[in-house]
């Protein structure tokens, strides 16, 4: 079994992983030596904070162990294919993560490793993050059939992706806020459609109306530093700042998955103030990968 995409889950898959994260983050103890002897190889192609660090302290707290393995050192970067890096991974370790770039290299890796394999982010998905974002919006009382969940900025990448479906198919009413000139991945646009109310608005002070929960990613993802000069113009429009959050709910969070770019998506007063929950976002990361390792290695 395998975590590859929002995309592949169900409306009860989604539930059970959001109930075991809940689960495990209150009874840390219960977990402590379900993966003792198994090893998580953790396979990095782009930088990160947040998942290696949760991730490696995850499969210790389990019992586990985890290999940090960094493209730019492996035989990868020399030239060995996806396959046969898989092949080899899957004969040493128990569990696979890796964040890359082409979705399709993580297809790769998840039909020759033998192993379960998840993952950590792509260009296409981010799992691993909206899963446990679902779950920061359920300890919230966010995560109720018809509230409305406002994605302001980039949402033709990763994250829009994931969250545009896992909000759906939780029920949720999802608008996706973006620069006429940058609209959602319209396959996940017409998936999502599926599940419930998704709709796209070029007005922020409108798209953000009456939201439950605003949240925001960088306007420039891992591989698009190229296009920071008219992506930053583009997207200044759709800064989440004290005024656009005053056309939402009084009551709403706001939600980034970090790294914050304070001053562009986001201004420091509302990453700072008492609505943003983006630090009990980046503590959810851990309790819900140590759900998914123990699901996948069929442990609970
Ligand atoms: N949100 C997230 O995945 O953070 P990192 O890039 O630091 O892992
Ligand atoms: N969309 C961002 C997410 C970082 C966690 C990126 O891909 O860089």
């Amino acid at each position: 079994m395998n975590l590859l995409s929002i995309w592949e889950l169900d409306k009860i898959k989604i539930g059970d992983y959001v109930g075991l994260a809940s689960e495990v983050k209150k009874n840390p103890g219960k977990y402590a030596h379900t993966l003792e002897g198994k090893t998580l190889a953790m396979v990095f192609e782009k930088a990160s904070t947040r998942t290696r660090v949760s991730f490696e302290a995850g499969m210790t707290q389990l019992g586990g162990h985890a290999i940090y393995f960094d493209f730019t050192t492996s035989q990868l970067s020399r030239g060995e294919t996806m396959h046969d890096t898989a092949k080899t991974l899957g004969r040493y370790v128990n569990i696979i993560m890796a964040r890359l770039y082409k979705h399709t290299d993580l297809l790769e890796i998840a039909k020759h490793a033998g192993v379960p394999v998840i993952n950590a982010l792509t260009d296409e998905e981010h799992p691993c993050q909206a899963l446990s974002d679902l779950e920061t919006m359920a300890e919230k009382g966010k995560l109720k059939a018809g509230n409305r969940f406002a994605f302001v900025g980039d949402c033709g990448f990763n994250m829009a992706n994931s969250l545009m479906l896992a909000c759906a198919k939780a029920g949720m009413e999802v608008t996706l806020v973006c620069p006429k000139g940058y609209q959602p991945n319209q396959k996940y646009l017409h998936e999502a459609k599926k599940y419930g109310k998704v709709e796209v608005c070029s007005d922020p002070a409108q798209g953000v109306g009456g939201a439950d929960v605003v949240y925001t990613d960088t306007w420039i993802s891992m591989g698009l530093e190229d296009e920071k000069a008219e992506r930053t113009k583009a997207f200044m429009p759709f800064q989440v700042n004290e005024e656009l959050l005053s056309h939402a709910k009084k009551d709403c969070i706001v939600m980034h998955c970090l790294p914050a770019h304070r001053g562009l998506e986001i201004t420091n007063e509302v990453i700072d103030g008492k609505q943003s929950v983006v630090f009990d976002q980046a503590e959810n990361r851990l309790h819900m990968q140590k759900a998914i390792m123990l699901k996948l290695m069929e442990k609970i």
